[in-house]
């Protein structure tokens, strides 16, 4: 699977070309192997290396990966991980994450240029003006924003603690919620709590068409439409059952549905079927005739990256110790919070 037909990310600065000029073939030490995941597996105990990867990489990514989850999950793993190198199979923000957490190990990112339109719709210069027109509030920012965002936040969320850390803030707190307006909205909605909201999204989750996804519900009326929190309200309305991730990949373990429209990054569905491949799980449809619903950030890493990335210990990931210890402090606190 590849990149495939986002007219409408023109706008953003995509590395579209990165996979069709990065020869596989053209490594420093000769050609790189034709079984990739052994290769990958032995230089894994070389370096002493943990593979961690994300529900919306390439499924031939997850099959070889130590751990795969949330956002949530994957800090958690991080924190914890007595590895010497985390080579981190997702976008640049989670792996900024697990630096942070652990400045003294090595953090391998395949492609470096795999980011994430949500966070860049929230450029620090900005965020910081923002913050200033809203003093006395307090600042809750979803993980998908870069190292900067995060020292400018108090806490940090992810889409499986959202609503539980906005509960524990006192009512009379006033907050901004960065940068997922539809998360932030969502929380609201739950909580009942209003928020200044930062009006950033993701073009994954904004891609699904109501009307289609009406449609492929007629098609399939017994299918149960599950949704993860950043997509639009109008999609969320459908939904039977909202939740990160790893919500949704453990909600049609559970429901007693035999059949889910899903309406997330479509990579989440090879977990779901490889751990219940007696459901049908069919992906939620875009607006247009694309794959808008793969991440054209997450599809930028593939096996033979990750295994270049491992055999040249590059690319790293490293941050100024500045900005590093202002966005350990928030997401510090969002571990202590989410126990
Ligand atoms: P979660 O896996 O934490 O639900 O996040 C989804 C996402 O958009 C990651 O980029
Ligand atoms: Fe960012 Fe959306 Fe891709 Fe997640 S799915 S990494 S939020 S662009």
């Amino acid at each position: 699977m590849g990149l495939r037909g986002y007219p409408h990310l023109i706008s953003y600065p995509l590395p579209m070309f990165t996979l069709a000029t990065a020869s596989p073939t053209s490594t420093d030490a000769g050609s790189v192997p034709l079984d990739l995941a052994s290769a990958i597996a032995s230089l894994k105990q070389s370096l002493n290396a943990v593979i961690l990867a994300h529900y919306y990489q390439e499924p031939e990514i997850q099959d070889i990966a130590d751990y795969i989850g949330d956002s949530l999950g994957l800090s958690r793993q991080a924190a914890s991980t007595s590895a010497d190198v985390i080579v981190f199979a997702g976008v640049h923000f989670m792996a900024e994450t697990a630096k942070i957490l652990n400045p003294t190990k090595q953090v391998l990112i395949p492609d470096l240029e795999a980011g994430c339109s949500l966070a860049d719709s929230c450029p620090p210069d900005a965020f910081a003006a923002f913050k200033a027109k809203h003093p006395n509030h307090l600042v809750i920012s979803y993980i998908n924003c870069t190292a900067e965002i995060k020292a400018l936040s108090d806490i940090i969320c992810t889409s499986s603690n959202a609503v539980d850390i906005v509960r524990q803030i006192p009512v009379d707190q006033p907050i901004i919620f960065a940068p997922d307006q539809n998360l932030g909205r969502y929380v609201m909605a739950q909580t009942g709590r209003e928020m200044v909201l930062w009006k950033g999204s993701c073009i994954v989750h904004e891609t699904f068409s109501e009307r289609k996804l009406i449609e492929l519900k007629v098609q399939h009326p017994t299918a149960e439409i599950i949704a993860h929190p950043e997509c639009e309200a109008p999609i969320l309305q459908h939904a039977s059952f909202i939740g990160s991730t790893t919500a949704l990949l453990n909600y049609t373990q559970q429901s007693a549905s035999d059949s889910f429209i899903v309406a997330t990054e479509s990579g989440i569905l090879h977990q779901m079927q490889k751990q219940n491949p007696h459901k049908t799980y069919i992906p939620a449809p875009p607006t247009g005739p694309c794959a808008c619903n793969e991440c054209p950030y997450m599809r930028l890493n593939t096996l033979e990256k990750i295994y270049l990335a491992m055999q040249r210990r590059s690319p790293e990931l490293t941050l100024p110790e500045e900005t590093r210890l202002a966005a350990l402090a928030p997401i510090q606190r969002m571990l202590d919070m989410s126990r």
